[in-house]
């Protein structure tokens, strides 16, 4: 992905952060999806933000919030995601990786060439092909 689209994916997912609903860990995460579409390349991005809830176990994060806000509207070819977390109000101070059941709801959709941004702020980012965050994957090919 070229240097500019990726600082592009993170101020996405820096903005998604300022509507994370947390409440109980004030954890604020953001989360920018970007689809494989022949568009502008800002209306192939959607949002997400964690959003908690006073029985936690019903929490749902920032990137699934984004991937099933896409898959909703008929979205589901994915080329890439930004991630950025901290605690809420502040600046991310450190990188927030994809928790597990993130990476398996991505194993879904998104082939191991997906890419993953984590990122602190747009000159602080890790970048990562899916397949070295969840490699050899449960998918669907397993259902055959
Ligand atoms: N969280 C995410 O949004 N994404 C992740 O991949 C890890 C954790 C959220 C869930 C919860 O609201 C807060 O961060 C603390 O766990």
């Amino acid at each position: 992905m070229k240097k500019e689209s990726i600082e592009m994916l993170i101020e996405a997912a820096l903005d998604a952060r300022n509507n994370s609903y947390c409440p109980y860990s004030g954890y604020a995460v953001g989360a920018a999806l970007l689809t494989a579409e022949d568009k502008d390349f800002e209306s192939r991005i959607y949002k997400g933000c964690n959003v908690e809830n006073a029985s936690y176990g019903a929490t749902n994060c920032a990137e699934r919030t984004a991937i099933f806000k896409a898959v909703s509207e008929g979205k589901t070819e994915f080329e890439a995601i930004a991630i950025t977390g901290g605690s809420k109000g502040e600046n991310p101070k450190d990188y927030a990786f994809p928790c597990g059941v993130c990476r398996q709801v991505m194993a879904e959709f998104c082939g191991k060439d997906f890419t993953v941004i984590v990122a602190i702020s747009t000159e602080e980012y890790k970048v990562f092909k899916f397949n070295e965050l969840l490699p050899e994957a449960f998918g669907a090919a397993n259902m055959e």
